[in-house]
């Protein structure tokens, strides 16, 4: 018989916390939801924050549609000036907008970094002069203004997480600004609202929500539940991701997306992995997508951990319909990589980080950048700042 493993160690030894909050509307049409759950919250006044390129968009027509026609006794306001990257001072003058329109909520409506910059607003509306460089996950910030999450991607699942990564004034670095106090208080998931997503940037997106799958599934904290659901995350997006990229209005695929995404975001609580610390600087000092630098970054990435823990990708191979069972550790691990690197390949995100600009000059810039940032602590095995630049030589 064959022997079931533990494969976190063992798990009554600590105590752990396990909680899945975000109450969620899902389905075609959850748009419409809105005017009357801010009724229910007893929500007059809210802030929509958004990016500027989303005005112009029909996902941007659909709740400005819903919101003039179904909120009648209330008054809306928008603030669009986050950044693709958000930095601080979007945080700080989308807090200055709340206060100047006298608002009582946020809707966080767009992309991950329009989700991010929205949740955040809200600490700053909490303590005015308080400076994000100084934020301690330690403090309290529960009580933030309530906030109504509405993603246009698939990708981040920042509409049920608990942190925000912004690029802080200080240190010009994206940092992760972690507290449950950030959750959302209602998310509402609408795959009509994610059809506008061009085929590359949907491609890009998906792949990050791979990426939270992947590397909280082999994460090495106890948290089977997360490990479950980071399983099947994994499995929806093989399946539904080349739809949505074939074809844009495909709504069953779009809508198995923006779960999956949710998912992936539910899961990575357990915490990220190396391909999240080899992204953040490539989007800070390169400039590229977050999701295209994970495509980017993650076969080498498991690469590496598969030859210090062999059979560490054979659960994901199965949840992507690999006959892997009773592979041998190395043989799992090989046809895994490779099934994750021809995926990406075939969704348009071609390997090579020279493709894309990014040069050796770079990599002596983003190596110690990679390595201060925390998410590799939770990579299931330890990594060096040699690795990680070796990991981008490997990613070139
Ligand atoms: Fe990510």
């Amino acid at each position: 018989m064959r022997q079931f493993r533990n494969r976190n160690g063992a798990a009554s030894m600590t105590l752990s916390t396990f909680s899945f909050p975000t109450t969620t509307i899902f389905g075609v049409g959850a748009i419409k939801e809105l005017p009357q759950r801010l009724k229910n919250l007893g929500l007059k006044r809210p802030l929509l924050v958004t990016d500027p390129g989303l005005l112009h968009t029909e996902a941007f027509s659909t709740v400005q549609e819903v919101l003039g026609k179904g909120a009648k006794n209330s008054e809306w306001f928008i603030f669009s000036n986050v950044h693709p990257n958000p930095i601080e001072q979007d945080v700080v003058k989308g807090a200055e907008a709340y206060r100047e329109f006298d608002c009582d909520s946020v809707i966080a409506f767009g992309g991950g970094s329009a989700l991010d910059a929205g949740k955040a607003v809200r600490l700053l509306v909490k303590r005015p002069t308080f400076k994000l460089g100084d934020f301690d996950w330690k403090d309290d910030w529960y009580g933030l203004a309530p906030c109504i999450a509405i993603p246009t991607t698939a990708g981040t699942g920042s509409e049920v997480g608990r942190s925000s990564v912004i690029i802080l004034e200080k240190t010009q670095k994206k940092s992760v600004l972690f507290h449950p106090g950030l959750l959302a208080s209602l998310v509402l998931l609408d795959p009509v609202l994610t059809r506008g997503l061009p085929p590359k940037l949907t491609a890009a997106t998906g792949a990050d929500a791979m990426t939270h799958a992947i590397e909280s599934f082999t994460s090495p904290v106890f948290h089977p539940l997360c490990d479950g659901i980071a399983l099947e995350a994994v499995h929806i997006v093989v399946e539904a991701l080349p739809r949505a990229y074939r074809d844009g209005n495909d709504l069953d695929a779009r809508g198995k997306m923006l779960v999956a995404a949710a998912m992936g975001a539910v899961a990575f609580q357990k915490d990220l992995g190396a391909t999240h610390s080899l992204a953040h600087p490539l989007s800070t000092i390169c400039g590229m997508h977050h999701g295209l630098a994970n495509a980017l970054c993650l076969p080498a990435v498991m690469r590496f951990n598969a030859t210090r823990k062999p059979g560490l990708h054979r659960r994901i191979g199965i949840a992507c319909e690999l006959d892997v069972m009773r592979a041998s550790d190395k043989q799992a691990d090989d046809e895994t990589i490779e099934f994750i690197g021809d995926f990406l390949n075939d969704l348009g995100l071609r390997p090579g980080l020279r493709n894309y600009d990014v040069t050796e000059q770079h990599i002596a810039l983003m190596a110690p950048q990679a390595y201060a940032d925390t998410c590799h602590q939770t990579n299931p095995v330890p990594v060096t700042e040699a690795d990680l630049r070796d990991l981008y030589f490997q990613s070139l």
